[in-house]
């Protein structure tokens, strides 16, 4: 009975073949390119370039986030959902029923692979003295590490603080927190004892580990005895793990722990916690437009899946490449592009610990050249700043091993981007301009992946990355759906990679995010679309600026502004700047009967800002003025104050709404005799 049957159907695939074999060819065809393109894409239909696996992760974004967190991720069990999401309640769920641990992703089964491959590459402020770590010794630390916290009380739930400069011991320490099941809070090591302390209670920590000193451009940082401030007042804080970054002993407390003679003492295997895959990864503070920094959240799997297929495909990663983010790892850039997307695809990494200028301005480059840096990835403002030293800097070092050029954290405009392209790229380097944002957890937008011929215009974030919808929408909420718009950009369904909520504050998260625009993921940017579909960021659309590629919040400033004994109040904006971007702009009004000019008054609130804040948010123009611009309800109007720090006088707009529209000439008046008097200064 078989045989005839077996023949027949023999017969019939052969008749098939004949009749169909072309389209077969290209169907064989469009599965090979799409697997060159992803290899996790190999089973989807239909898909043979960027563009339609673009469009179908998009689309079929479960089967396209299914196959990629199966491919990529080690479970410990599989996940039985792959998302279960409402974006109006901000309700974000991906791999649920998913079991797995981050470290055992970054470290073990890399390990168990190519156990001498390099993973972490620090560069240490002092040039040319580079250590290299190997997947072996980076678990090893983890683990000592791991067990070290374990025994130190500390749980599967817990929030440890991380103050440190961007080393190998900030990287265990990360990793420790995920192996044993606790989240990590890193705060840039820049940052005061007052910023640090409001987020060590914030997060009620009861650990924090820091370093005895940084060290960075050449100068020392007393980061422990920051530390030891900020303790002061945090009663949630019980003990204190100190590592050794210099050999100058710092003074002890019963508190603080010798973090690295504790470590000796313990085992190198540290069992790894079983995690949910919505179980917190991280928090990670960053301004808003109100004057509390917001603790955003991040999850196991998603987040981790996220940040590696961004790292892998926007820079075109491949296996024995040096991948050299130069950011901190007290930023979303450095724990997704300098930790845990590389850790996750099994690279190498380089840690950064200097500054673009130290000991001169070739220091990037000399660096590329030494560690055989493969795909670069830096910001705009320290383009800006090294293209003004000039080409010599440059094209002293040999930098044949780049393949990509990353830029991220603001716009970047075209001068410095043909720069980045001609010079340090050779002109023959792909540049890759990334938008995306401590919420989104990794790349959203970037030229690439695309073909690799694909057109990238100068400064343009360009295209939405796999599973990424962009919508652009007018001021009454609705989506701009033609090419050729400009709005408030949103993203219109989840991805993985997503902030669940802020720390504490889901209501916060629901009303900043996901309220503005009902069902959308609100970003707080602008952005517009070219006639041919490509994005292009305009800055941010609230009350936030953007100095030196850093958040900060005009109100975070305005806050310690106001304490300021001379000052009756105050209004913070920011204006273009041609290293920083933007710049701070403050407009004071002083107490009556209080005298002080304005370089004295300047100097005074540059102090008070770097200590409850940090040197970055310091301002750069202190102006005074008799009285602020506001409308009858008593709101002061930014648009106006912002128009004035820009000189640009002519387009104020409608005044009509303000109650004392004379204030406005008074504060153009004060501006212009600001600069005139600056202007002398300057002339010998
Ligand atoms: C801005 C940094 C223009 C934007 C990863 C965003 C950008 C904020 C770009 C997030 C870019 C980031 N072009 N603007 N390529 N990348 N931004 O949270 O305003 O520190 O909202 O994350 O930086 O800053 P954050």
């Amino acid at each position: 009975m078989l045989q005839p049957r077996v023949k027949a159907s023999k017969c019939l695939v052969s008749a098939f073949k004949r009749v169909f074999r072309p389209s077969l060819q290209v169907w064989a065809r469009r599965r090979c390119n799409v697997a060159a393109i992803m290899p996790e894409a190999a089973g989807f239909e239909g898909v043979s370039d960027h563009n339609n696996l673009q469009e179908y992760s998009v689309s079929n974004s479960e089967s396209f986030w299914a196959a990629a967190a199966r491919q990529r991720l080690s479970w410990i069990r599989p996940f039985h959902t792959v998302h279960d999401c409402d974006l109006s309640r901000g309700k974000i769920r991906w791999f649920d029923g998913g079991k797995l641990n981050v470290s055992v992703n970054c470290l073990d089964r890399h390990v168990h692979a190519c156990p001498e491959r390099v993973a972490l590459i620090w560069e240490k402020d002092e040039p040319g003295s580079e250590v290299k770590v190997t997947y072996r010794q980076l678990l090893e630390m983890t683990c000592r590490l791991g067990n070290l916290l374990r025994r130190r009380g500390v749980r599967r739930g817990d929030v440890v603080t991380i103050y440190m400069p961007p080393c190998p011991l900030a990287v265990a320490s990360m990793l420790a927190c995920a192996r044993i099941g606790a989240a990590h809070n890193v705060v840039f090591a820049g940052f005061s004892a007052q910023a640090l302390a409001d987020r060590i209670r914030d997060a009620q920590s009861s650990t924090v580990i820091t370093v005895n000193q940084g060290v960075r451009g050449g100068k020392v940082a007393e980061l422990k005895r920051t530390v030891d401030t900020a303790v002061h007042s945090c009663p949630t804080v019980q003990q204190v793990l100190v590592a050794m970054r210099t050999e100058n002993p710092v003074a002890m407390t019963a508190k603080d722990v010798a973090m690295e003679e504790e470590m000796l003492q313990e085992d190198v295997v540290c069992e790894p916690e079983a995690m949910d895959s919505e179980d917190i990864l991280f928090l990670l503070y960053t301004s808003g437009s109100t004057g509390t920094p917001k603790g955003l959240v991040h999850t196991q799997a998603g987040y981790l899946l996220y940040a590696a297929l961004t790292h892998r495909y926007v820079f075109s990663y491949h296996d024995g490449d040096v991948f050299g983010c130069v950011a901190d790892i007290g930023w979303i850039t450095g724990h997704s592009y300098g930790i845990y997307g590389p850790l996750a695809n099994g690279g190498t990494t380089v840690l950064f610990e200097s500054t673009p200028l130290y000991p001169d301005p070739g220091r990037y480059w000399e660096m590329v050249q030494r560690l055989k840096i493969n795909q670069f990835y830096g910001a705009p403002t320290a383009i800006r700043l090294l293209l003004k030293y000039g080409d010599r800097w440059v094209q002293k070092y040999d930098r044949s091993t780049l393949k990509t050029l990353g830029s991220v954290g603001e716009p970047i405009n075209t001068e410095a981007w043909e720069w980045y392209h001609r010079v340090v790229g050779d002109g023959r380097c792909t540049v890759v301009d990334t938008w995306w944002q401590t919420e989104t957890g990794g790349i959203c937008i970037s030229p690439r992946p695309s073909g690799p011929d694909a057109e990238i215009v100068p400064g343009m974030a360009m295209r939405p990355f796999f599973g990424i919808k962009p919508a652009i929408m007018d001021p009454e909420g609705n989506v701009l759906a033609s090419n050729h718009a400009s709005g408030a950009l949103c993203l219109s369904q989840p991805w993985p990679g997503m902030a669940r909520t802020i720390h504490n504050n889901h209501q916060r998260f629901v009303e900043t995010y996901c309220q503005p625009y009902p069902g959308y993921f609100h970003t707080g940017d602008g952005a517009s679309r070219s006639e041919e579909g490509y994005y292009q960021i305009t800055g941010r659309l609230d009350d936030v600026i953007n100095v030196s590629g850093h958040r900060i919040g005009t109100a975070e400033i305005e806050d310690v502004v106001n304490q300021c004994d001379a000052v009756a109040e105050s209004a913070v904006i920011g204006y273009s700047h041609e290293i920083k971007g933007e710049g701070v702009y403050v407009f004071v009004v002083l107490k009556k009967d209080v005298e002080v000019d304005e370089a004295e008054l300047s100097r005074q609130l540059n102090v008070m800002v770097s200590k409850k804040i940090a040197k970055y948010a310091c301002p750069d123009c202190v102006q005074l003025v008799q009285g602020l611009p506001k409308t009858r309800s008593g709101k002061i109007m930014r648009r106006v104050l912002r128009k004035v720090a820009e000189r640009d006088f002519n387009s104020l707009g409608d005044l009509s709404t303000l109650d004392d529209p004379a204030v406005v000439q008074k504060i153009i008046q004060g501006h212009r005799d600001r600069s005139k008097k600056e202007q002398q200064q300057q002339t010998p």
